[in-house]
């Protein structure tokens, strides 16, 4: 998927934004009840994010590959609508569970997907297949002088 690793990069961002605006909030009106929100607005937005972010931008062939358009397509709006529906649920409206718990499996199947592309991705064979990688580097356990 063409810059998936800048849009990933600039999602982070942008939810980094929001996290630390909620936490500032929460501080200032002295009402911590919503920080699960605040805590998985960071950690699967603002964290997760710039890890994938800066995978895809280590792994050039992961981020062209089909599953990492599934992985995008499936976590990004899903992770939305999870902390739409969480910020709900935490200010009373029981009735958003089930949508809330629809998202967060959405969100895992886009996890499931990168998990799947990190797999086989950084396997050895893979690796030695990356053109820009001197033979030998990169190695795990290399580096040590003959
Ligand atoms: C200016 C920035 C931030 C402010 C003002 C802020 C504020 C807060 C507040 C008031 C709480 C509730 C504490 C409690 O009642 O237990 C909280 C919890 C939390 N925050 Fe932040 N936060 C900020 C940034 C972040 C960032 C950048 C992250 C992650 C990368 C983060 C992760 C968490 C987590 C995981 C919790 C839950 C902790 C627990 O389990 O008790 N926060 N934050
Ligand atoms: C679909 C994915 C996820 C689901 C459904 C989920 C669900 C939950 C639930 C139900 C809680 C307890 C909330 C409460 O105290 O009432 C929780 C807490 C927590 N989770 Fe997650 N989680 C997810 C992903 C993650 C990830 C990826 C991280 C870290 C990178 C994370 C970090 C935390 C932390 C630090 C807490 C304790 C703070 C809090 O209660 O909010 N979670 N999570």
């Amino acid at each position: 998927m063409k810059n998936i690793d800048g849009l990933f990069m600039r999602l982070a961002a942008i939810w980094f934004l929001a996290g630390v605006a909620f936490g500032i909030g929460m501080a200032a009106s002295h009402d911590h009840g919503m920080f699960p929100v605040h805590a998985h607005i960071n950690l699967l937005g603002w964290v997760s994010m710039s890890i994938f972010a800066a995978f895809y931008r280590a792994w050039p062939k992961a981020a062209a590959a089909t599953l990492a358009r599934w992985h995008f397509w499936l976590y990004v709006p899903a992770h939305f609508v999870m902390m739409v529906a969480l910020a709900l649920l935490y200010r009373g409206v029981s009735a958003i569970e089930p949508l809330a718990a629809v998202a967060s499996i959405v969100v895992a199947l886009g996890v499931v997907c990168f998990a799947v592309l990190v797999w086989q991705q950084t396997a050895p064979a893979a690796r030695e297949q990356r053109a820009h990688i001197p033979e030998g580097a990169g190695v795990a356990g290399g580096g040590a002088p003959n």
